[in-house]
């Protein structure tokens, strides 16, 4: 079968009422709004409370994602699940996505890429839709960070936030789709950003919980450095890739790591700042649900017209990153 464009069809987004601010932090750890300010562009994040859990969020973005395309579940053959914080290890959020939305002849399950995610699931999502074995696929990235965020470690905690982002992607006619994508990952940076305990390796018990080996541990230093080159790397391959240069770019999603991360990447890759689009003040960083959020946000705002051409780039724990590069 001759290969099809896979386009983005429609997108939604989802996150929890509550949130955490600068104040609230304040007086948890020895910060200030000052100091997360200027150094991650972060005003207030949002938090799940007791009882709430990935699927609940990544289940109202997909919603909103099928109701905006008017189709119906059952056509949906594929919904991967970007997420690093699952409802629970067995069976995989994506089966419980699926039950939800009555997906029921699709091909679900989770993918672990961090805060590539979601650009991992596109570049999967793509082609299964390019050469006709999905007509229609659900990427989705979903995640309660909160739960594994530790709130005696400044470092961390100021950091990260909860929310879901969904994209349906379906064949396309025309220009419009995807264009080039890329996804790398190096697994000898492990340890700039885990959660060293809970798993196989050093089961969750007691003792683990009580020393907090569950939490995520963060050299941010070492990976800022590392999240500015391989995004703008990867930017660029992907531009080169489908003929085009950063000028010819008119909306920029990085992930929503921190202010200063997305300027540097800017820089590097000489794009004008009012093509970026960025919106860490607001959520802070939700990993794998970021730039579905972001883009979810860039389309209600009418900041994407048909004909643009889109970069999306991000970068996360493992490490990996990737870069996918669309008309809209
Ligand atoms: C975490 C991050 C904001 C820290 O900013 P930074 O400018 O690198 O700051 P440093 O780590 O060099 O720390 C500078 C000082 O601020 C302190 N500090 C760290 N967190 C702080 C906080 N929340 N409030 C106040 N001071 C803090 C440090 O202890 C250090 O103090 P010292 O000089 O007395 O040792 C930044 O490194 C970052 O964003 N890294 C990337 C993280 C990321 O993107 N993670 C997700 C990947 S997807």
């Amino acid at each position: 079968m001759a290969n099809t464009n896979c386009a983005i069809l429609s997108t939604g987004s989802s996150y929890p009422e509550g949130v955490l601010t600068n104040a609230d932090l304040e007086r948890m750890v020895e910060t200030s709004d000052d100091w997360i300010t200027s150094r991650t562009g972060i005003k207030q994040r949002h938090k799940a409370a007791d009882g709430e859990y990935t699927s609940m969020f990544a289940v109202r973005a997909a919603r909103q994602c099928i109701e905006r395309a008017r189709i119906d579940p059952i056509d949906i053959d594929l919904v991967i699940c970007a997420t690093v914080t699952p409802d629970q290890i067995l069976p995989s959020t994506g089966c419980i996505i699926q039950t939800e939305l009555g997906c029921h002849r699709a091909a679900a399950f989770d993918l672990a890429a961090a805060c590539s995610g979601f650009l991992y699931g596109l570049t999967l999502a793509n082609q299964m839709v390019r050469t006709g074995q999905s007509r229609y696929a659900l990427v989705i990235g979903a995640e309660i960070l909160t739960r594994y965020v530790d709130y005696t470690d400044r470092q961390t905690c100021v950091i990260f936030g909860d929310g879901a982002g969904a994209a349906l992607l379906g064949p396309a006619e025309g220009e419009r789709g995807i264009l080039a994508t890329r996804i790398r990952s190096d697994g000898r940076y492990t340890e700039q950003l885990f959660s060293p305990g809970g798993g196989t390796r050093i089961p969750p018990t007691a003792e683990t919980l009580a020393e907090g080996l569950h939490f995520y541990k963060m050299r941010g230093n070492e990976l800022f450095k590392v999240a500015v080159r391989s995004m703008a790397d990867v930017s660029r391959e992907v531009l080169e890739e489908a003929g085009y240069t950063a000028s010819d770019v008119k909306l920029f999603i990085p992930h929503q790591a921190n202010q200063r991360i997305t300027e540097a990447v800017a820089s590097k890759l000489k794009v004008d700042e009012s093509i970026v689009y960025s919106n860490i003040a607001m959520h802070g960083n939700t990993s794998s649900a970021s730039i579905p959020i972001a883009l979810d946000e860039c389309i209600e705002m009418g900041r994407v017209r048909e004909g643009d051409l889109v970069l999306m780039a991000s970068f996360g724990g493992g490490v990996t990153w990737g870069a996918v590069l669309m008309r809209w």
